[in-house]
């Protein structure tokens, strides 16, 4: 796997702390984009400097919590090129990298459980996007953006 980023708003700070203590566990290195503290943001400011990481550079992956992981979604499924996924179970976590090849797992603090969510980013971690037939609806996907400035949608 590539790089790996992590980002935050308050509601998903302490979740935040767990995964990137798995990780650590595991040996895999990933840089934190915040924030570094639990007090109050806005979501979008960090979904956004995340979001902008991954659509720049394909090697890369990120998670992003918030409260919900609605909001995360909302923001950074706007960037070209950006897949990403709520999960809130393990088969979900499986499915959505070989079926979607997703480039962001996005986490619900306050909907998952600690124990939970560590194996949700195990099997998002681990798991490889299966292509073929997948990758012919990834196409359409992408081409959602040329169509739409061509006024073809
Ligand atoms: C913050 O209170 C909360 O609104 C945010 O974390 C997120 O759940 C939004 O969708």
């Amino acid at each position: 796997m590539g790089k790996l980023v992590i980002a935050s708003d308050h509601a998903g700070f302490e979740l935040k702390e767990t995964v990137k203590e798995f990780l650590k566990n595991q040996g895999i290195a990933v840089e934190d984009l915040g924030p570094s503290n639990s007090d109050s943001v806005d979501y979008p400011d960090y979904g956004i400097k995340l979001a902008k990481e991954v659509a720049g550079d394909e090697s890369k992956r990120g998670i992003v919590i918030c409260g919900t992981g609605i909001g995360m979604s909302i923001v950074v499924n706007r960037f070209p090129g950006i897949r990403g996924t709520l999960c809130v179970d393990v088969y979900t976590a499986k499915l959505c990298r070989e079926h979607n090849d997703s480039n962001i797992l996005i986490l619900g603090g306050r909907v998952v459980g600690k124990g939970l969510a560590v194996e949700i980013v195990r099997t998002w971690l681990n798991t490889p996007f299966e292509g073929g037939r997948h990758q012919k609806r990834l196409d359409k996907i992408n081409n959602i953006d040329e169509l739409l400035l061509k006024g073809e949608l």
